[in-house]
């Protein structure tokens, strides 16, 4: 059985006056569904030691375990800052920061060493879909991005197709179930039954409180990823509860 998830991804957004908001999504994380948020680094300890019953995560990591790489971070240092959860490959790393499938695998390896579930983040652009290949790029991105030996609790997968986030576009439900469908049968085929059974799949692009519900009602859907709507507990708290 896959707990729900419902986790928030910050990005670039939040001082330490932001911290009362996870405050008060604590209590809607006393449901059924695992609640995480990701912050900006700066907040992480903070944040993991105020609160015991939000999950809290990091943005990225680097391949590496230390050494001279200026501004980055490495999984073991979000670890001991309090994460239990890294993402990597969102898509906006991949394009910012010119991040391909292979640094997503070893920044996941690295994850994986330092005890961290890694949240591997997969998703077509608005191109790629209109030229009918999303299933070739999302198939793609799983091979190139997940290394071998994933389980159930070191690994996350979230689809999140690029013209859907922050745009106010969503997939059809259809199209959600397709995708999701096809990561499960992708994560099976390569991992066997049970361990592409037990990973968690999220969905993330312009989730709301009100399209939430029918978004999780998808097959295969575990929960969200989400972005603008985790910033603050009267939109986040609504979506767990949806997921609750
Ligand atoms: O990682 C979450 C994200 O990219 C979705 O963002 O603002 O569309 O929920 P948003």
């Amino acid at each position: 059985m896959r707990r729900k998830l419902a986790a928030g991804n910050w990005k670039m957004n939040g001082t330490r006056a932001a911290l009362a908001e996870i405050a008060a999504m604590a209590e809607a994380a006393k449901g059924g569904a695992e609640v995480l948020i990701c912050p900006p680094a700066t907040l992480l300890a903070e944040a993991a030691q105020n609160e015991a019953g939000v999950a809290i995560g990091g943005q990225d990591c680097h391949a590496k375990p230390s050494g001279a790489h200026t501004g980055d971070l490495a999984a073991d240092m979000l670890h001991d800052a309090g994460a239990r959860y890294v993402i990597l490959g969102h898509s906006e790393r991949r394009q910012d920061h010119d991040e391909h499938n292979e640094d997503v695998r070893d920044k996941t390896r690295a994850a994986w060493d330092a005890g961290l579930t890694a949240i591997v983040c997969v998703g077509e652009s608005l191109a790629e879909r209109d030229a009918q290949n999303t299933l070739d790029i999302i198939g793609g991105q799983l091979a190139g991005s997940i290394p071998d030996g994933a389980t159930g609790h070191s690994l996350v997968v979230a689809y999140e197709p690029i013209w859907a986030i922050g745009t106010g576009k969503v997939p059809t439900l259809d199209q959600i179930g397709d995708v999701h469908d096809f990561i499960r049968a992708r994560l099976e085929r390569r991992f066997g039954a049970g361990v592409g059974r037990s990973v968690r799949l999220l969905y993330g692009g312009s989730v709301k409180p009100s399209n939430a519900a029918e978004i999780f009602a998808v097959s295969n859907v575990d929960g969200a990823l989400v972005g603008g709507a985790s910033l603050k507990a009267a939109d986040f708290v609504p979506i767990i509860q949806a997921l609750n």
